[in-house]
């Protein structure tokens, strides 16, 4: 089979949306993001063409100067195990690896199992299984908010990762992220010592999102429950989050949460180990 990957065009959109017209019961993201993705300003959007035909897609994002991330990898029904997704992963993985990142990671559903052979075939390692976890808003006390003294041991909380947007995307939190938030009156906490913390992202339809959680489990009980009175103090209907562990699983829990659909999240990193003297070039904008 000839397969070409290149960058996607303006003109292929009509042959993208086509590709993807059946995938997730006509649901799919890909003709929404289209325009934005074309303009490969947050990263290469690629399509694997055959015949001059687009048959697959996939992109790249920069998340951060040194993290990568992998998103949209779609390939048409009629075209499927032929290995098409694999070049589309291989072509960004090498990519990202000439491009100088450190790290590259994707997430996908854990019931997607072509995607979890591709990934082992590359050499990404499972990092994280997140699952979600939501509960409607109560009456209460509200909790307490952070204060700049307590960022570090904000970050120690709720590392080493942060959801970005309301989909499922993640990069490294840092410790300007903390600030940022805490300036910003998005960081909770509970217990001695920053016992448990929670940063909160941008509010979704009428949900507030937490972004970025952890702690033990007694003040992150105490935490969960607080947001549900921080949810209904700001007149939203529920609060909805990630959980990564078992700890916080049990938390969710005690605190009323519950579990809106039954798979994970499956979270997969690569590392790049940088070869001695070689230069990367420099990361797109
Ligand atoms: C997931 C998807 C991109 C895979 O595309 P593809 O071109 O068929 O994948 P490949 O042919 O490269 O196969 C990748 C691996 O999965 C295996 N595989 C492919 N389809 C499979 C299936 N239905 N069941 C089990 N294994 C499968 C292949 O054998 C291959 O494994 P191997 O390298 O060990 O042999 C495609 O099915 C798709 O577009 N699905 C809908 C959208 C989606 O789920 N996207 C991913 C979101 S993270």
């Amino acid at each position: 089979m000839d397969l070409v990957i290149r960058r996607a065009r303006r003109s292929d959109k009509r042959d993208v949306l086509a590709a993807v017209r059946t995938i997730w019961g006509g649901q799919d993201r890909i003709p929404d993001v289209f325009d934005r993705w074309v303009t490969h300003r947050t990263g290469p959007f690629f399509v694997a063409e055959s015949g001059g035909r687009v048959v697959g897609m996939g992109k790249l994002t920069v998340v951060s100067p040194t993290e990568a991330w992998l998103e949209g990898g779609r390939v048409a029904p009629r075209w499927r195990r032929k290995g098409i997704a694999t070049a589309l992963i291989a072509h960004r993985v090498a990519y990202a690896r000439d491009r100088g990142f450190r790290v590259l990671r994707f997430s996908t559903a854990s019931d997607n199992t072509p995607i979890h052979r591709a990934a082992r075939h590359f050499g990404f390692t499972r990092v994280g299984a997140l699952s979600r976890r939501e509960a409607p808003a109560m009456p209460g006390a509200a909790p307490t908010r952070a204060t700049p003294t307590q960022e570090r041991g904000v970050l120690r909380r709720v590392g080493p990762l942060v959801q970005l947007g309301h989909g499922w995307e993640w990069r490294e939190i840092t410790l300007r992220d903390i600030r940022s938030a805490i300036a910003r009156s998005r960081v909770f906490v509970s217990g001695k010592e920053v016992g448990a913390a929670a940063v909160l992202g941008d509010r979704y339809n009428a949900s507030l999102m937490i972004t970025a959680i952890g702690g033990h489990v007694a003040p992150l009980t105490r935490l969960l429950r607080g947001l549900r009175a921080e949810a209904q103090r700001r007149g939203l209907d529920e609060v909805s989050l990630y959980v990564s562990n078992p700890g916080q699983a049990r938390a969710a829990r005690s605190a009323g949460y519950g579990r809106p659909w039954s798979g994970e999240v499956y979270l997969f990193e690569k590392r790049f180990t940088r070869r001695a003297g070689s230069a990367p070039s420099p990361a797109p904008p």
